[in-house]
């Protein structure tokens, strides 16, 4: 089974143009706590290189893109992430990098728990040791 969980979020429509809704326990699998956004992520830059023990994110490209990579300390799969109509879902014990950042990206991340660094896990190497 792939690490890429993708939901799709159709697009509310009209003549007037588009609107997405993201409602906790519906469309987003999970009561949604904290909602941030990473934009102006200069050239080069890569960010992430971290994994939580048990947030549940989804991610969504909201605008530009960027290359994520997921990795459960067996399998590493990356997806350009690059439309505001998905969301990737990223779920406890899963490594995440971001790179290629354009510089129009803005990343819209949506968190089922307030900010705890103790749910992180910064260290490659303690991740998996953690996962194995
Ligand atoms: P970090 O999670 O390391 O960013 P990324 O994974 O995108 O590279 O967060 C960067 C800084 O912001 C770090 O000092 C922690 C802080 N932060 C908060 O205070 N609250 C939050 O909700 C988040 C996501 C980060």
């Amino acid at each position: 089974m792939s690490l890429l969980k993708f939901i799709d979020f159709p697009p509310l429509g009209d003549e007037r143009g588009s609107l997405v809704a993201l409602e906790g326990n519906k469309n987003v699998p999970f009561t949604i706590k904290r909602v941030y956004y990473i934009f102006d992520t200069k050239k080069g830059v890569s960010r992430g290189f971290h994994a939580h023990k048990k947030l549940q994110q989804v991610v969504i490209c909201i605008a530009g893109s960027c290359r994520m990579v997921v990795d459960d300390g067996a399998t590493r799969e990356e997806a350009w992430l690059n439309s505001s109509l998905k969301g990737l879902l990223i779920n406890g014990f899963v490594w995440r990098e971001m790179h290629d950042f354009s510089d129009d990206c803005i990343l819209l991340v949506l968190a089922s728990e307030h900010y705890d660094e103790a749910d992180y896990i910064r260290n490659y190497e303690n991740f998996l040791k953690e996962v194995s």
